[in-house]
């Protein structure tokens, strides 16, 4: 049981992670900046399971790593990027003549990865769909999903997809990049490993880059330290401490994002110029099923199609409210066309996501682009 399980989510995000209150100490310790630490001259540390070199231990990312731990129900590592979390994931997990499940429909640098390196090392990967069909799971060793999936908002059912690896042998993670650990629980349900990147919504502010790996097994988090330990992906102090501060806030980040994205959806739907809006809380959104019963909350992203490469830009060129950028979760609303990065999308899909602008300024501002971009 962790310090905060049973409060609401405002309260868990407000106090994850943090110390015992002592009189004199701040709520949330700064960072300690320390390459190496003080040995104890006669016998060194390490057998006190004490710090003692700052690849393997650092306090200010253990507070951090604490938090996250505390929202996914799980052991959680720091990693220096979702990337850096996700390769963690296929390199310490996976062997030579294993096979991999990864979503066809997901972040496309993971696929880029497994194509290059994976497939060098012999490793056989298989794409599927994040909207299914999910083939038999029979001599695989590990499924990721990514779910909702980025960019195209499909959603899958991660209990049934993770009855299903364990009944054939295979271990399932879930990529929780774009739900945060307050739109769903992948360990709840019944996933081995969480893996995601926090750069987005989870710190919130596009100011630092940072993933983690969640897990309730003690052999599984003991494989991937010892990975990331004699590897050394791990996030520096002050971007530990950062995220740790932005954390707090994500409760009240993602219901604003979450309510703006709803009312940017519902006004996009009301267009003809606009096709193809996804978005899974609305209720006739494909995704909606099951992600109405899957998540406890929808972020605040927002999917949809103007036409053209050159419609794209004129839209973006006329928001005063939407930055061109590539990344999402963030205060500001963001949109980019994704096709530019090669991702399998028509020219003129759009992934846009909603900051935390007031609703009314949101919606009248992309209303405006629209007609002008017209
Ligand atoms: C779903 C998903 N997973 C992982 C990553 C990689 O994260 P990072 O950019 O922090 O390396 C991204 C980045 O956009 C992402 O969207």
């Amino acid at each position: 049981m962790s310090q905060t399980d049973g409060y609401g989510d405002g309260t868990r995000c407000v106090h994850a992670g943090l110390p015992e209150p002592a009189p004199g100490e701040p709520f949330l310790p700064g960072p300690v900046f320390a390459a190496p630490y003080h040995l104890d001259p006669a016998g060194g540390d390490a057998a006190a399971g004490r710090d003692w070199y700052g690849r393997p231990g650092n306090p200010t990312r253990r507070n951090l790593e604490a938090a996250i731990g505390e929202l996914e129900g799980g052991d959680c590592l720091a990693f220096a990027s979702g990337q850096a979390a996700l390769t963690a994931l296929l390199l310490s997990l996976v062997r030579s003549g294993d096979t991999v499940v990864l979503p066809a429909d997901g972040y496309f640098t993971v696929r880029a990865f497994a194509d290059s390196v994976l497939a060098a090392n012999g490793v056989t990967v298989r794409t599927v769909p994040t909207a299914g069909p999910h083939p038999s799971f029979e001599g695989v060793r590990l499924v990721l999903l990514e779910t909702p999936a980025n960019p195209g908002l499909d959603v899958c059912d991660i209990a049934d997809l993770a009855a299903r690896a364990h009944a054939a042998g295979a271990l399932l993670a879930v990529d929780n990049t774009t739900a945060t650990p307050l739109g769903q629980r992948p360990l709840d349900l019944g996933a081995d490993l969480v893996v995601a990147s926090g750069t987005k919504a989870l710190t919130g502010h596009s100011d630092l880059l940072l993933g983690y790996l969640a897990t309730r097994s003690p052999e599984l988090l003991a494989t991937v330290r010892t990975w990331r330990d004699t590897t050394g992906s791990v996030p520096g102090p002050f971007d530990a401490w950062l995220a740790h501060r932005s954390l707090a806030t994500l409760d009240l980040r993602l219901a604003r994002q979450s309510a703006n994205a709803a009312a940017v959806a519902r006004a996009l739907r009301s267009r003809s110029d606009v096709s193809g809006v996804r978005w899974p809380g609305l209720e006739d959104d494909p995704a909606y099923p099951v992600a109405s019963t899957q998540m406890r909350r929808v972020p605040g992203i927002v999917a949809f199609d103007l036409g053209s490469a050159e419609r794209v830009a004129r839209f973006l060129s006329a928001a005063e409210l939407v930055f061109a950028a590539t990344s999402f979760g963030g205060l500001h609303t963001t949109a980019d066309r994704r096709a530019q990065w090669g991702d399998d999308t028509a020219p003129g899909f759009v992934r846009l996501s909603c900051g935390v602008e007031d609703t009314a300024d949101l919606v009248a501002d992309i209303g405006r682009a629209l007609d002008r971009s017209a």
